[in-house]
């Protein structure tokens, strides 16, 4: 019989039980639920609306439970709904009557909005740790290969050329806000929703602000509506998680490029890499390929969650047990693909000559030729035209804007001056970018220092 059976004169189908139940997920937050039962036990013997007797053997008996749970001797029984259900049941078969009065000016509302949110802080912890490390370990490979150069793309056409570090700094800096993204989704869960019970709050004189204290979180729900209906923390997460995905699948796509024979700039580790059955000679970006696609099941989960939310009416709906599944997904996901990612950047290699005569070719010096002669007082369109008609008839005689010779040049424009011979290489044209953010080689250091600093205060998070 099920906990709440009183007032039922026939069972509940057992299909429609077995459908209707969280236990499986909520597996997930066992801990959580007893830390969450501890404290409102606590709570109510301090406020003297249960004996400390009572309090001693609940203690007492959660403990073993926990114990059990954690050594995985703790007897699941399928025929309970969730895991509210699982420890109250195995609590009162352990202690009897006092087992039976943890519920008191409790519901499962409140409990479960409870566990989700402790849950929901430790997975954001858990991703906020992974994170600065996948960060650390770009900082390593910008640093390693800080003078590499390789072309810039912009719709893939080669445009002019960056550092290889530049490129990856990019993605710290993405990773950067995906940390602050997931440390915001924590402090949205860090609010305790306990003392709310089923909608409405209790007529039991509970002390809120005591279990806020002994879970640890960092203010109280004003509102029992609100504490036990929404899960928007939970989107908070699961977004972050599907930037930072969003984020990752970029990079892998560029992995992907970059390792194909078209492009050949890197090689990935035999670590991070796996073999085709049929073709011996293959080596694949596997782990790039399937971090790119889990992308779309953790967006997946956002929007899932999104659609589930809209249109109920408070307080609590039995609709909000689908939210667990996607949140723990998007976050496991999320942590899995950031340690793969750490993985294939650490151990892969960089071929600089591939990279850096991939950086001449599609006349990446374009712009700069432009800028010479703009820089003499040819207005900037003018010179556009200019250096398009070069690129012609450069793309004609099957060279490089660097292989012009000064006649070539001066027979374009009389500008032209023995200045430009010797500027044209793609290190120079990085090098010439000194901008605050630009690629030049000065600037990326000074960028590499401004991230480390970032990186070590998001580690005091
Ligand atoms: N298993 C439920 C969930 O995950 C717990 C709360 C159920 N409350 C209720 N009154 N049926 O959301």
């Amino acid at each position: 019989m099920a906990l709440w059976s009183g007032r039922f004169e026939e069972n509940t189908s057992n299909f429609a039980l077995t459908w209707g139940a969280s236990l499986e997920t909520d597996k997930a937050m066992a801990e959580h639920d007893i830390a969450g039962s501890l404290a409102h036990a606590r709570m109510l013997s301090e406020q003297g609306i249960i004996s400390e007797e009572d309090f001693s053997a609940i203690e007492a008996g959660l403990d073993r439970i926990l114990g059990q749970i954690q050594n995985g001797t703790f007897a699941w029984d399928g025929a309970d709904e969730d895991i509210h259900m699982a420890v109250e049941r195995a609590l009162i078969a352990d202690i009897g009557p006092a087992g039976a009065r943890l519920h008191t000016g409790r519901s499962r509302n409140d409990q479960v909005a409870t566990d989700i949110r402790l849950l929901a802080k430790e997975l954001a912890d858990d991703l906020l740790s992974e994170n600065r490390a996948l960060r650390d370990v770009l900082l390593d490979t910008a640093e390693k290969h800080v003078d590499a150069v390789m072309p810039g793309y912009t719709h893939l056409q080669h445009a002019q050329p960056v550092l290889l570090s530049h490129h990856l700094l990019a993605y710290f800096w993405m990773l950067t806000r995906d940390h602050t993204r997931l440390a915001a989704a924590y402090d949205a869960a860090d609010e305790n929703p306990l003392g709310a019970a089923a909608l409405a709050g209790t007529s039991y004189p509970l002390d809120r602000e005591r279990t806020t204290e002994l879970l640890d979180f960092s203010a109280t729900i004003p509102n029992s509506l609100d504490a036990v209906s929404d899960r928007d923390y939970l989107l908070d997460l699961e977004y972050a998680c599907a930037v930072s995905m969003m984020h990752l699948s970029r990079l892998c796509e560029e992995i992907v490029l970059w390792s194909s024979s078209e492009f050949g700039f890197i090689t990935l580790s035999d670590a991070w890499s796996t073999g085709s059955s049929i073709m011996p000679q293959k080596k694949n970006p596997d782990f790039a390929e399937l971090t790119r696609g889990k992308t779309g099941r953790v967006v997946g989960d956002l929007v899932s969650l999104l659609v589930t939310c809209k249109g109920l009416p408070l307080a609590y709906n039995k609709d909000l047990q689908e939210c667990k599944e996607g949140a723990l997904d998007a976050a496991d996901t999320l942590l899995d693909c950031y340690v793969v990612m750490k993985g294939m950047l650490a151990t892969m290699s960089v071929h600089r000559d591939r990279m850096a005569a991939a950086a001449r070719a599609g006349f990446t010096a374009a712009t700069d030729v432009a800028d010479y002669l703009a820089k003499k007082g040819m207005p900037f369109r003018e010179a556009h035209a200019v250096v398009g008609q070069l690129v012609l008839s450069c793309e004609k005689r099957g060279c490089g804007l660097e292989d012009l010779s000064l006649d070539d040049l001066r027979a374009a424009s009389g500008l032209f001056e023995a200045d430009i011979l010797g500027t044209l290489d793609p290190e120079s044209i990085a090098n010439a970018r000194t901008t605050y953010g630009g690629t030049a080689l000065d600037a990326v250091l000074i960028q590499l220092e401004e991230a480390r600093e970032v990186l070590e205060a998001d580690y005091l998070w």
